[in-house]
């Protein structure tokens, strides 16, 4: 066989082959097989020896222009399977971002929460700042200093959780008023938040752990319009525009005077429905104005400051923004009752 057909054959028979294989690493094998140290080509162009002196430079010639065409050949192969194995890969690697996946279960803030958020930031939004106290209080701050003394009538209202004869659960959040009082000087416009405990029986309405907001404002020359200026914008910014406030006359011992508020039914805008009883009114508040004794024995000159007061059951007013009938829903932790509040 002469050299040319050598070429010739070599050639084709690589380009044969080349059809056949489908990646990179048996290509490189095939070029090895040809062009490398022990490759037929090669070996072809070792074999040029053999020849006379006169034979060789066009022998040479040919055997490196096929050398060139055979690499040239390679080279595109090697091109498309590069983009095959490539292309294969994002097909193997591709996300399916439609494909439904297990999410992490996430909470949901408790409707009390999402109600406490919502009068504190009206209030903070009045001016008002927060501020905590203790929930395992001194009968002194929750009692005392509100003008509640020992043996008082007025402490029957609030069946009280004793630890020992001066220490309690708190029964409200007033006496974070009396805390206050003692540590600052006025103007003082506070909102408190926080649990209070009474020895109640449960059931619908009632819940010997709860929770409520009290609001207190000192200051030069503050009176009862005042007070139901606040309360009026407190919850015409919580439900609307439409909702109104009305007092009626009450007893605290540590408000003179005391009112007890009632709001436009949140459910019925005061047409009269159940939540109501057919009123148009629903009650949500205790209020008044600080009691001057209570001014006195926090330190506070009645005669250069007056305040007013205000303690709101959130429990209530959770129950009225949701139309929740039962208390006992806002603390049993049933999951198919929070869900709902995304
Ligand atoms: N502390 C009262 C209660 O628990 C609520 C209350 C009424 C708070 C009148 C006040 C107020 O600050 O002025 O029933």
């Amino acid at each position: 066989m002469g050299i040319r057909e050598n070429i010739e054959s070599i050639r084709a028979e690589l380009e044969q082959e080349l059809q056949r294989l489908d990646d990179v690493k048996q290509l490189e094998e095939a070029r090895q097989r040809v062009l490398g140290k022990k490759g037929s080509l090669t070996a072809l162009l070792r074999s040029m020896g053999q020849l006379s002196p006169e034979e060789r430079p066009a022998a040479g010639q040919m055997i490196n222009a096929g050398r060139e065409r055979i690499s040239a050949m390679l080279d595109e192969r090697l091109t498309t399977l590069k983009a095959r194995e490539r292309e294969r890969k994002l097909e193997r690697e591709a996300l399916d971002v439609t494909e439904p996946r297990d999410l992490p279960r996430l909470g949901v803030a408790h409707p009390t929460s999402l109600v406490l958020d919502e009068v504190l930031s009206a209030l903070t939004g009045l001016g008002f700042d927060v501020v905590e106290g203790p929930e395992i209080e001194l009968d002194h701050y929750n009692f005392e200093l509100l003008n509640l003394p020992k043996n008082h009538p007025a402490r029957d209202a609030q069946d009280t959780f004793y630890v020992d004869d001066n220490i309690v659960l708190r029964t409200h959040t007033s006496p974070v008023q009396a805390r206050t009082m003692l540590s600052r000087k006025p103007p003082i416009r506070i909102a408190c938040p926080g649990r209070v405990f009474r020895a109640d029986e449960v059931d619908a309405t009632h819940s010997p752990v709860f929770h409520q907001i009290e609001g207190l404002v000192i200051d030069k020359d503050v009176n009862m319009g005042d007070l139901k200026g606040t309360l009026d914008a407190l919850f015409k910014r919580l439900y609307g525009d439409d909702i109104e406030t009305r007092f009626r006359p009450s007893f605290f011992p540590f408000t003179e005077p005391s009112a007890e508020v009632d709001l436009t039914c949140i459910s019925c805008r005061g047409k009269g429905c159940r939540m109501c009883k057919g009123t148009g009114w629903i009650e949500v508040l205790g209020c008044g104005m600080v009691n001057p004794k209570v001014l006195t024995m926090c330190g506070i000159d009645p005669n250069e400051y007056t305040g007013f007061a205000f303690g709101i059951g959130l429990e209530r007013i959770t129950m009225l923004r949701y139309g929740i009938k039962d208390m006992r829903l806002l603390y049993e932790g049933d999951e198919r009752f929070l869900r709902q509040f995304r």
